[in-house]
């Protein structure tokens, strides 16, 4: 897969806690750039693509003790690869913009961070099997309680990980941070308790400058 240098699209991705606002704010995003004339694709991990929407299902839904970390990270990689072939990496081929709700960084935290040190392990795996980073992530940064409640207002079977609760999301959110300090040049941090057109407004600001 070739680097950011090597892709004539751009590479756009979301990241934060559950209920943060990433999926609101891609859609947002996605729609004013498309009728600013771009041409976007909108999609999101785990799927974004058939193989990798099974794969979600396996990974989101049943018993939180269903997968060890180490399986996890094999689990999500395999999707990531399946949509970085199948979706993302032929987009930004044709020069179209890639909106992305989650992705490398996602499994840094989630599977890097919350059961164990296993981040080394997820670079190592990202770095055979993925190598790419995004051209731009918006961290969508809220306090834990906020996502939580926002999250849990939604329908749904995906609970594997709301489960884990608001610990969980207290580490996320400090290591997404962390992450924005580590990739300063990559990574945009937003502050999305604000009303969502305000958050979209400042998300639309931080692409044009990379357009
Ligand atoms: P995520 O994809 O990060 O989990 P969502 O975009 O699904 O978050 O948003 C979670 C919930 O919060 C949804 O019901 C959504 O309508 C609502 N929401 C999103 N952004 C805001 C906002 N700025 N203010 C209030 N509610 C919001
Ligand atoms: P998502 O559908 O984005 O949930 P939400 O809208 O609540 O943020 O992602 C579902 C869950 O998958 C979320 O709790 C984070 C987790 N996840 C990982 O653990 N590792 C990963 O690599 C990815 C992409 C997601």
């Amino acid at each position: 897969m070739s680097g950011s240098q090597g892709a004539a699209g751009l590479f756009v991705t979301f990241e934060g806690i559950d209920g943060s606002g990433k999926s609101t704010q891609a859609r947002m995003l996605a729609a004013d750039l498309r009728a600013a004339g771009h041409d976007v694709v909108l999609t999101r991990e785990p799927g974004g693509s058939p193989g990798a929407e099974d794969i979600r299902r396996l990974v989101l839904e049943g018993d939180p003790d269903r997968w060890s970390a180490e399986t996890e990270i094999l689990l999500f990689t395999a999707a990531r690869r399946d949509h970085l072939e199948r979706t993302i990496a032929p987009a930004l081929a044709a020069g179209q913009i890639v909106i992305c709700d989650r992705f490398a960084d996602s499994t840094r935290m989630y599977q890097g961070l919350s059961r164990g040190d296993l981040r080394g392990l997820v670079d190592q795996l990202h770095g055979l099997m993925i190598g790419r980073e995004p051209d731009l992530t918006l961290l969508i940064d809220m306090d834990p309680g906020t996502g939580l409640a926002r999250a849990k207002g939604r329908q749904g079977s995906e609970e594997r990980f709301e489960d884990f609760g608001q610990h969980l999301q207290e580490q996320m959110r400090a290591g997404f941070l962390a992450l924005a300090d580590e990739f300063a040049d990559r990574i945009a941090v937003i502050d999305g308790t604000r009303d969502m057109d305000l958050v979209a407004a400042d998300v639309r600001r931080t692409v044009e400058a990379r357009l």
